[in-house]
């Protein structure tokens, strides 16, 4: 089977929206992850934009078929833009009765999430590459997730690049409407503004209620990862929001 590449991202930005949330990187693999994309993708992986790469389980009207995809139909987290997987890997193996559905743009990270999977011996976590947006539009119908996870998005700090932002509204609004009624939606981000966007956003939308007043403390199921230690390191203050769907 042909492995998948980040080539998808040419494609993907001339057919579809032109605006990409996550930045254009070089993917260098390593002997770890080129072996586990090689042995563990076909089973646990597929790509958003490029069915010869391993393609979704679709059911006759295009939606994605979960029960297909984990092999039982069980309250589906979608987590966007995994990075490297610690945090899913961790969620999904201290929640087991939930499945994760991860999507990440970048390779390696993709490649990394399956080497943590194996070892973890997981059942219930799922990998796709590509552009969760994209996913979510076309294959996720409404009112079909238990939770959305948007852990530490691109923070895009220029104010010209702001519009790549992946909490705004258009997106938001987009999310509320794949989450079931009462499903929740948690983001969390270590940029002081693009917090108070978020919070802004969230909360204008119509359809979302705040669980708390506010941000709230990291809830303990959400562990620390690299990329958010970096962050603390440099003195950022990580602050959390989890919206509820309320019709
Ligand atoms: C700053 S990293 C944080 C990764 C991870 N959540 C963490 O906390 O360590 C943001 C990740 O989101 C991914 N990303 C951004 N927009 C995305 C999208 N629309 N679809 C899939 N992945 C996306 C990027 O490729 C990047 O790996």
């Amino acid at each position: 089977m042909t492995l998948p590449s980040d080539a998808f991202r040419h494609v993907a930005s001339r057919a579809h929206e032109p605006l990409r949330t996550f930045h254009p990187r070089r993917a260098t693999l390593g002997r770890d992850r080129e072996r586990a994309l090689a042995h563990l993708w076909p089973r646990f992986g597929f790509s958003v934009h490029d069915d010869a790469l391993g393609r979704a389980p679709l059911r006759a009207d295009g939606s994605l078929d979960v029960a297909a995809l984990f092999g039982r139909f069980a309250p589906l987290v979608l987590e966007i833009g995994s990075g490297m997987g610690e945090t899913t890997v961790a969620m999904a193996a201290a929640d087991p009765s939930r499945d994760y559905l991860a999507v990440e743009a970048h390779l390696p990270g993709v490649a990394n999430l399956l080497v943590l999977i194996e070892r973890a011996a997981l059942t219930n976590v799922r990998v796709a590459h590509g552009d969760a947006l994209d996913l979510v539009r076309r294959h996720v119908p409404e009112g079909t997730l238990d939770a959305v996870h948007v852990f530490f998005p691109d923070p895009w700090p220029k104010a010209r690049h702001h519009k790549r932002r992946l909490v705004q509204p258009a997106h938001v609004a987009l999310l509320r409407s794949r989450l079931r009624v009462g499903g929740t939606l948690h983001c969390a981000t270590d940029w002081a503004d693009y917090a108070d966007q978020m919070l802004e956003v969230l909360t204008a939308d119509p359809g979302l209620e705040n669980t708390a007043d506010g941000f709230v403390a990291r809830p303990a199921h959400r562990p620390v990862t690299k990329f958010e230690q970096r962050g603390i390191d440099l003195g950022h203050e990580v602050r959390d929001v989890v919206m509820r769907r309320t019709r």
